[in-house]
């Protein structure tokens, strides 16, 4: 018997990319055999920030429900759903708001440092300053025991344990304590050596072709001081091999390793084989992408099955709180 519950999410806000499977989906496939995963894609939470450009949103939630597939989640083990066609998580919200003091929002450290990583939006707003909170609603409306995140999220789950101790302590027992499940991975660093994000704009997408995959690898940067090619690198410097060492075999890394230190080999030939490397991984992805193309069961048939299912979960929560809370 599966027991424990499990919760996760995504945002919508772009295309899904390497850094996205590499720090959460490849979890969730690994955890499905495991838990009953609930996997949401959390599009009232893309809210906070493009607000303003809603247009493809729902385009952009489909699309990352194929890729979440494609990456090799099971419809028959997950339950797959959209956050906002589930109201009980702004109802949910909204009562957690009652008994958040400003304070423990103000000083969860992404609040400050999202806003100076996303330029040219005003973040200045409720909904952004209450980011942590809906993702609090999001893992105990499920009652959630583990919370499979990437490292910049432990502060949310700090608050969001902080919430459930204190909705325990004014209404009686009511939520568990969730822990999170941490990836194993590193943070993967974008094409130009900061972090992969889409407001970096300096991802590797997961439905890009192998070509345009290998085109992105071969402009990245590499060690800047190695600037001669008889010049000797250091690979420690050079994001690219960053990537050997997450998807190249233990031998490629070594030769590279040595190859690069004694300037035998040339950046252009480390990054084609980093792009090898690379796309040999998306391979199985892009496989299962295109086999799901051609299946009858659509996208849109199982996010509706996922959806019921959450709801079930979702509505027995909210009662229970509304009941402690005598509403
Ligand atoms: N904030 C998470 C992120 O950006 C996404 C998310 C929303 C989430 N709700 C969640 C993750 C609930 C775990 C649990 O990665």
């Amino acid at each position: 018997m599966k027991t424990q519950r499990l919760l996760s999410g995504i945002q919508p806000t772009g295309k899904t990319h390497l850094g996205n499977y590499m720090g959460a989906i490849q979890n969730w496939v690994t955890l499905q055999d495991e838990y009953s995963p609930y996997l949401m894609i959390a599009d009232l939470h893309a809210l906070t920030t493009v607000y303003e450009q809603t247009e493809n949103l729902n385009e952009i939630k489909k699309n990352l429900a194929f890729d979440i597939l494609a990456s090799g989640i099971d419809p028959k083990k997950c339950t797959l759903f959209i956050q906002s066609e589930i109201p009980e998580h702004s109802e949910l919200h909204l009562i957690f708001s009652m008994i958040t003091p400003l304070g423990w929002l103000k000083r969860v450290p992404t609040y400050k440092s999202k806003q100076e990583e996303i330029q040219g939006k005003d973040l200045d707003t409720y909904g952004f300053l209450g980011y942590p909170l809906l993702q609090a609603a999001d893992i105990l409306l499920y009652k959630a025991n583990i919370v499979p995140v990437g490292e910049d999220q432990l502060p949310h789950l700090e608050l969001t344990r902080e919430i459930a101790r204190r909705f325990n302590h004014l209404y009686g027992q009511t939520f568990p304590d969730p822990l999170h499940k941490l990836t194993q991975t590193p943070l993967l660093l974008g094409t130009d050596g900061r972090k992969m994000s889409k407001s970096y704009n300096n991802t590797l997408p997961l439905n890009d072709t192998p070509e345009e995959t290998e085109t992105k690898i071969l402009r990245m940067l590499t060690d800047s001081n190695r600037v001669r090619r008889n010049d000797p690198g250091n690979p420690d410097q050079s994001p690219v091999f960053s990537y050997h060492k997450l998807f190249s075999d233990h031998e490629t890394q070594t030769s590279i390793n040595n190859a690069c230190r004694t300037a035998e080999i040339g950046c252009l030939d480390c990054k084609k084989r980093c792009a090898a490397a690379v796309n040999t991984h998306l391979q199985p992805i892009r496989d299962r992408r295109n086999a799901l193309k051609k299946s009858p069961r659509t996208v849109e048939d199982i996010l509706e099955t996922g959806t019921k299912k959450a709801k079930e979960t979702a509505k027995e929560t909210l009662e229970d709180v509304k009941n402690k809370l005598k509403i």
